[in-house]
């Protein structure tokens, strides 16, 4: 006697025809690295594979991952200079601005541009937000996130993606835009933001590590699932066009029940800590990369989620091509 499924999955090609989960490179989005300076191109010693560009150069970064077949970035700037309120965040110099401007100048609609809005690369004491009596201030910080938002979308943002978790944030960067005609630019909320030590190498990265406390006030218990879901919803309400669940692996129940209870399209962000675990356990000859990163990415797709944001978005449209997944 021979089940179904054994029938189905002797061959290949009804292998691959009745996959489940269906992935494609469109739902892939590639986060970029985007320091001061002019000619740089630095490796990441915390992120195997990955490099950190100025405003020039990140102009090669994108252009050899639209030739790999990936079409959106999430930009991070690690500007040089720093201070209380993260000026340089909404400065139209700033590196995110300028990588953008070049960007469109060079590549026009080919390459989908998102700026994660967030103050911590740029405020000297590496919060989220503006800092009184030694704890982020909600409310002052939206007026920066709202200015920061702007100034990302005259650069040429196509999207924009604020991560600090300030209550608020969606309903607040959604009537600045639209009040200054940005009425098209979608935004993508890190709505179920955990305090995570995935994002361990990142921040090496972007040089965002707090200079005191953690950022448990704002970011979430990673015991808890409920407040994901009403996070997740509040930001619908006040606007939310995709939210995101942050990091994925780790988070795949949440990632489930958000698109379960929800209609708006579910990204995950699988973080730095989790793309470096692959990396150096591969490395070290224990598992093998390109099987583990295939298999991952595909388990992110089955908890339901639209969008995954990726360090190895490159790689996977390569095993997207072959067949492997998808
Ligand atoms: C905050 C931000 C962080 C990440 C994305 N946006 C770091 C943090 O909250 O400390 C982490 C991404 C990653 O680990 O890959 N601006």
């Amino acid at each position: 006697m021979v089940t179904r499924t054994r029938r189905l999955r002797g061959c290949e090609t009804l292998r691959r025809a009745t996959r489940e989960t269906r992935i494609s490179s469109g739902s892939l989005i590639y986060p970029l690295f985007v320091r001061e300076g002019k000619g740089i191109e630095e490796d990441l010693p915390s992120l195997p594979g990955q490099i950190r560009y100025s405003p020039d150069t990140v102009l090669r970064g994108v252009e050899a991952a639209l030739v790999a077949g990936v079409r959106a970035f999430l930009l991070f700037g690690v500007p040089e200079a720093k201070d209380g309120i993260g000026s340089n965040s909404y400065s139209e110099h700033g590196v995110v601005q300028r990588a953008f401007e070049n960007v469109k100048a060079s590549f026009g609609k080919d390459a989908y541009l998102i700026a994660d809005v967030c103050l911590c690369q740029y405020t000297s004491h590496g919060h989220c937000g503006i800092i009184q009596n030694e704890e982020v201030d909600n409310d002052s910080t939206l007026q920066l996130l709202a200015k920061t938002a702007l100034s990302y979308a005259r650069a040429g943002g196509d999207m924009v993606a604020p991560s600090g978790m300030m209550d608020g944030t969606v309903a607040a960067l959604r009537a600045a835009l639209d009040t200054e005609g940005f009425t098209n630019i979608p935004i993508m909320s890190y709505a179920a933001k955990y305090a995570s030590a995935f994002y361990g190498p990142f921040r090496d990265a972007a040089g965002s590590t707090p200079q005191f406390g953690d950022r448990k006030t704002y970011q979430m218990d990673y015991h808890n699932k409920r407040e994901a879901l009403k996070r997740i919803q509040v930001d619908i309400d006040e606007g939310a066009d995709i939210i995101m669940v942050k990091p994925a692996l780790s988070y795949l129940d949440i990632v489930s029940k958000a698109r379960e209870q929800t209609n708006v399209p579910v990204a995950a962000y699988s973080v730095s800590g989790e793309y470096a675990m692959i990396k150096t356990a591969a490395a070290a000859g224990i598992v093998d990369e390109y099987n583990i990163m295939c298999e991952s990415a595909a388990s992110i797709f089955r908890a339901g989620a639209d969008i995954l944001i990726t360090y190895f978005a490159k790689e996977l449209v390569q095993a997207i091509r072959k067949g492997d997944i998808g």
